[in-house]
């Protein structure tokens, strides 16, 4: 691969933002500095930009199995992901009954090969924990995966219980994984959903009426107990609302390992969705569901003060007309799920930075530098420093947009966000030095992503890092030249 600069733009990472050039070789970042007045080099014009590293997607759910159906495909969802500034992503490999991880592993692999825009990981959802699979989990490990979901909804599907939840615990600490946990009573949800549909309330307004908050916090609680008592860290996936951010802003605040995420669609849309007319609101249904409104300043001021780490899509993308109506006469039947790949970067970009709900480098760090730190991918990801991965985003701050589904690269049927208007486009991104997006058109072809080992540093770094000292062991982690 020919050598390339990208000049005149300004670097934005976690920690600084600052105008240099880069010089690009063999799909790393070789220098950062001033380039040379004469150079045979390819040279990408950065002026006016910023560069932001990839961001790196930690929660994705693409052509998974759903009911009887399945989200929308990689082909599509990938493209559409690199187009919005994204070229990591950590999709959620599911475990059906019976299978065992590696099986899963490479399922999900054998899927996503040739049909990936972007560079990819895996988490492993354990739904059927015996003996054998506690103790494949090492073997999942030495496969490249680092985190593993455990679902506390979904009765009867997904759903596992406190035993399970404590041994995974106790197996994850002992090889250095991360366990993250979907925090929601299924119990309390199963019944309230039989309740509700007795009474005839099938509307997709139900949805948020069988799933209170209080139910997450209650599982958000539990979950941070039973971590802390096998002595593991914890990752609470989706968090939706002031509550349950309140559990783990206290638990920190202890001293406990508890580290956690929200999604674009619980700091920008509201309950009150799920009751548009016509059926509409079915396009809202994702669990935990959207919440009151007020709980949206309390996840930015969550996000500010640092009680959440990261931000992930949860993109699990289903179309309207022929999967949401799969629950027409029954919300519990709705598939659950939203999409949001293709324009969060530009949403967070819009209502996070510009907004002033946190700055620019906060802004990086919550959606590519902590993704990559949690999911065992960091400084090969997350980061804009010599020996990365050039993972680059050339981002347009003056450039805008309304979002809406006539014009998108996401293959269902609508868009979340339609009729939002942004700020900020991806106007260039390479992926391991190639330009895949030019002038915002996706110019690369889907043989390009590739899968990434995740390594099992996630825990050990963060427990380190919630101590509140920087350890000789966590600059082994952050170089890469720890196990
Ligand atoms: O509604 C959602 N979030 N669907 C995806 C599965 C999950 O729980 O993350
Ligand atoms: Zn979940
Ligand atoms: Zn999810």
């Amino acid at each position: 691969m020919a050598k390339k600069w990208i000049r005149n733009g300004v670097v934005v990472t976690s920690s600084d933002s600052f105008r240099a050039d880069l010089q690009i070789e063999e799909g790393k970042i070789a220098a950062i500095g001033k380039m040379p007045e004469n150079t045979n080099d390819e040279v990408i014009d950065a002026s006016g930009l910023y560069i932001f590293p990839g961001a790196v997607d930690e929660h994705t759910h693409m052509s998974m199995p759903s009911n009887g159906t399945e989200t929308m495909p990689w082909e599509t969802e990938t493209i559409a992901a690199v187009v919005g500034g994204t070229t990591t992503i950590v999709d959620f490999a599911m475990q059906a009954k019976g299978s065992s991880l590696t099986d899963t592993i490479r399922k999900w692999q054998v899927r996503a090969k040739g049909n990936t825009a972007v560079d990819y990981s895996l988490h492993v959802a354990i739904t059927d924990l015996t003996d054998e699979i506690l103790e494949e989990i090492p073997t999942a490990v030495r496969l490249g995966v680092s985190t593993f979901k455990l679902f506390m909804a979904y009765k009867g599907e997904l759903m596992v219980d406190d035993s399970t939840m404590f041994r995974t615990f106790q197996k994850a600490k002992e090889v250095g994984a991360l366990v993250m946990v979907h925090a929601e009573n299924g119990d309390v949800i199963s019944h309230l959903q039989q309740q509700l549909l007795a009474e005839g309330k099938t509307e997709p307004r139900y949805h948020s009426v069988s799933r209170p908050i209080e139910i997450e916090t209650e599982a958000t609680h539990r979950a941070i107990k039973l971590a802390k008592a096998a002595g593991a860290p914890i990752f609470i996936v989706h968090v939706s609302g002031g509550e349950s951010a309140e559990e783990i802003r206290r638990a920190r605040a202890s001293g406990q390992a508890v580290f956690a995420e929200t999604c674009p669609q619980y700091l920008l849309l509201d309950e009150t969705f799920l009751g548009l007319p016509d059926f509409e609101g079915a396009k809202y249904v994702c669990s935990p569901p959207l919440r009151a409104k007020g709980n949206q300043e309390q996840l930015w001021n969550a996000l500010a003060d640092g009680t959440l780490q990261t931000i992930g899509t949860d993109h699990c993308s289903f179309n309207f007309k022929n999967q949401k109506q799969m629950g027409r006469n029954d919300f519990s039947k709705i598939p659950n799920g939203v999409n949001g790949i293709e324009n969060w970067i530009s949403l967070l970009y819009t209502y996070g930075v510009k907004a002033g709900k946190f700055s620019l480098n906060r802004f990086v760090e919550l959606v590519s530098t902590n993704p990559a730190k949690f999911m065992g991918l960091y400084p090969k990801k997350g980061t804009i420093a010599v020996g990365s991965d050039a993972d680059l985003v050339l981002f347009d701050p003056k450039e805008k947009q309304t979002i809406t589904a006539v014009n998108q690269l996401q293959g269902s049927d609508y868009n979340l966000y339609e009729g939002f208007e942004v700020q900020g486009i991806a106007r260039h991104v390479l992926l391991r030095g190639e330009v895949i997006v030019k002038n915002g058109k996706y110019v690369g072809n889907l043989s390009q992503g590739q899968y990434i080992h995740a390594q099992p540093f996630a825990a050990a770094y963060t427990l380190n890092a919630a101590k509140g000292a920087i350890t000789a062991e966590d600059k082994q982690i952050e170089t890469g030249t720890a196990l």
